[in-house]
């Protein structure tokens, strides 16, 4: 059956003026992201930590989704059953598109997670200020829902299990620095890649220059401009 498999990353947000991370004004430009995105950071300075996802998540509450935001969720609904949307985006503009289905491989902003018995609850774009209890087993140890450096992020594996049942793979506004595009994108015969920017090969053994050349189609625009060319190579590949 044809299916399609989204891989986003901060690019899918940049035109709703939410910082990436490596570009040239991007978030680790301005941030050590050892001291606020690992499990040492955490570990030497929480209120560190705690600070930097409160900003976020309070800047968070002004952003509103994009075009690609929209055209996302709208093809979720159109090819359903034929598609799952993997994200390493923690905002929540998809689902503020109206997306239901989408898989954050690195949390979610909006929620805090216990770290006693690991369940999750919504705070919407409030601060996390050390009052915070766990709805569930009332402890009072929760955190940033948020995967850090040097922890495990167990959606990966449902990544790695949909690429054999999609017969198309999308990549869009991922620079390949966390998640290896390359690995992913040799799977698959059909493949579209959308970035304005040619990232170069992540792995110095890698015998091309850029991700792009190994995919079918790559798209040199911002993922708001390249709405229509995308959508051009999915009506074609799924026939409809
Ligand atoms: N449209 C599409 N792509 C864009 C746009 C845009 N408007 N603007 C920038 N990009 C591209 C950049 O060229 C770059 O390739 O988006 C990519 C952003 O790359 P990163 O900043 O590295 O973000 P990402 O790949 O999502 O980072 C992965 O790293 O820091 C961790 O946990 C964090 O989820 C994040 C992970």
């Amino acid at each position: 059956m044809k299916k399609i498999m989204i891989l986003s990353g901060a690019g899918l947000s940049a035109e709703s003026g939410i910082s990436t991370f490596r570009d040239h004004d991007g978030l680790w430009e301005k941030h050590d992201v050892m001291q606020v995105c690992s499990t040492q950071g955490w570990i030497e300075n929480q209120k560190l930590v705690t600070t930097f996802y409160n900003e976020r998540r309070a800047e968070l509450e002004f952003k509103e989704p994009n075009s690609a935001h929209k055209i996302l969720a709208q093809l979720e609904n159109d090819y359903r059953g034929r598609f799952v949307h993997f994200t390493q985006n923690i905002d929540d503009l998809l689902e503020r598109a109206g997306a239901k289905d989408i898989v954050h491989l690195h949390g979610t902003l909006t929620e805090l997670r216990c770290e006693a018995c690991t369940e999750t609850f919504n705070v919407g774009y409030a601060p996390q200020l050390g009052k915070e209890q766990c709805p569930y087993c009332g402890n009072k140890r929760v955190r940033h829902n948020v995967v850090m450096f040097g922890e495990t992020a167990p959606e990966y594996a449902h990544l790695y299990e949909a690429m054999r049942h999609c017969s198309l793979f999308i990549a869009i506004g991922t620079s390949g620095t966390v998640i290896d595009l390359v690995r992913i994108a040799k799977e698959f015969k059909h493949s579209i890649l959308i970035d304005p920017k040619r990232q170069e090969t992540k792995s110095q053994y890698d015998p091309k220059i850029y991700i792009d050349e190994y995919f079918e189609h790559f798209i040199e625009k911002k993922a708001g401009e390249a709405v229509d060319d995308m959508m051009a190579f999915i009506k074609e590949h799924m026939g409809t």
